[in-house]
C-alpha cells in the first residue's frame, strides 16, 4: 500500500488520535496490552528479507491468531475505535503511535514519533516473535534478525515494568511489578532481587541476569532510572522504525 501523505491535516488527527488514545487508557486501563500490540507489530521484522515490521499486519486475522498473539485481539478492537475517528491514519502509526502513548501515559519516558508508516497486508510466517520459555541466546537471535542490539534487548525488556501475564493467553501468570500501570525501573530491581514473592520472571527475563553483558545493563537500569528512560526511548523509537524511512 502507498505511504500516507503526511501533511498539516495528517498530523492535526494524530495529535487527536492522541488525546482519544489517551482517553481511551485512562478509561480501559489498557496502555499495557497497547504496548504490547505495538511492540508484536514491529517485532516481526527481517532486516535481511525486509520483511514484517512496524506495517499493520497484525490486524490480520491470520496474524493474530499467532499463538504468541493470543489476547492481542483486544487491542486491535480498541484501536480500532480511533481509527474509526480518525481514519486517515494509517493502521501501522495508530498502532506505534499507541505504543508511545502507553509508555507516556504511564509516566516513562517521551518518545520521538514520526508518523508516515506504510500499512501491509501481507503477514509473516508464524515463529518471529521471541519464545519467553527459551534463553539470552534465542534473545539474541531473534532481536539481532531486527537488528536490536544486547543494549537494546535489555532497555526494551523493561516494557514489563507494564501489565502482567495471563494463563489462558500465554500460560504463564502474573505482574513483573508491584505496580503495573506505572512505567519506571523496578523491573530491573525486581529482576536483581531474585524471587519476589508474587511477581513473574518468565525464563528470557532471567536470561537476563544470567547473560554477563545483559546483566550489566541491568545493574544500570536498576540503579539509574534516567538512563533507563534514555536508552528505553532511544530502542523503543528503533523498534518502532524498523524498515520505516520517514520521508
Ligand atoms: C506481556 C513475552 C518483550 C511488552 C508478555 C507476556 C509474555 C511476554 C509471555 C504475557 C502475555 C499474556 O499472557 O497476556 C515476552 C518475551 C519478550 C518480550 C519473550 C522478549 C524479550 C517485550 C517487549 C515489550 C513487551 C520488548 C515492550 C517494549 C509487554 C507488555 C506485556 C507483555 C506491556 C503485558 C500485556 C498485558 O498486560 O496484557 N510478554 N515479551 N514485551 N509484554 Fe512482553
Amino acid at each position: 500500500m502507498a505511504a500516507p501523505l503526511v501533511d498539516a491535516e495528517y498530523l492535526k488527527e494524530i495529535g487527536k488520535a492522541r488525546r482519544d488514545l489517551r482517553g481511551l487508557m485512562s478509561s480501559k486501563n489498557c496502555a499495557p496490552i497497547m504496548l504490547r500490540l505495538a511492540w508484536h507489530d514491529a517485532g516481526t521484522y527481517d532486516a535481511k528479507t525486509k520483511t514484517g515490521g512496524p506495517n499493520g499486519s497484525i490486524r490480520n486475522e491470520k496474524e493474530y491468531k499467532h499463538e504468541a498473539n493470543n489476547g492481542i485481539k483486544i487491542a486491535i478492537d480498541f484501536c480500532e475505535e480511533i481509527k474509526a475517528k480518525h481514519p486517515k491514519i494509517t493502521y501501522a502509526d495508530l498502532y506505534q503511535l499507541a505504543g508511545v502513548v502507553a509508555v507516556e501515559f504511564t509516566g516513562g519516558p517521551t518518545i520521538d514519533f514520526v508518523p508516515g508508516r506504510k500499512d501491509s497486508t501481507e503477514s509473516p510466517e508464524e515463529g518471529r516473535l521471541p519464545d519467553a520459555k527459551q534463553g539470552a541466546s534465542h534473545l539474541k537471535v531473534v532481536f539481532s534478525r531486527m537488528g536490536l542490539s544486547d543494549k537494546e534487548i535489555v532497555a526494551l525488556s523493561g516494557g514489563h515494568t507494564l501489565g502482567k501475564a495471563h494463563k489462558e493467553r500465554s500460560g504463564f501468570e502474573g505482574a513483573w511489578t508491584k505496580e503495573p500501570l506505572k512505567f519506571d525501573n523496578s523491573y530491573f530491581k525486581e529482576l536483581l532481587k531474585g524471587n519476589s514473592e508474587g511477581l513473574l520472571k518468565l525464563p528470557t527475563d532471567k536470561a537476563l541476569v544470567e547473560d554477563p553483558k545483559f546483566r550489566s545493563y541491568v545493574e544500570l537500569y536498576a540503579r539509574d532510572e534516567d538512563a533507563f528512560f534514555t536508552d528505553y526511548a532511544a530502542a523503543h523509537k528503533k523498534l518502532s522504525e524498523l524498515g520505516f524511512t520517514p520521508h
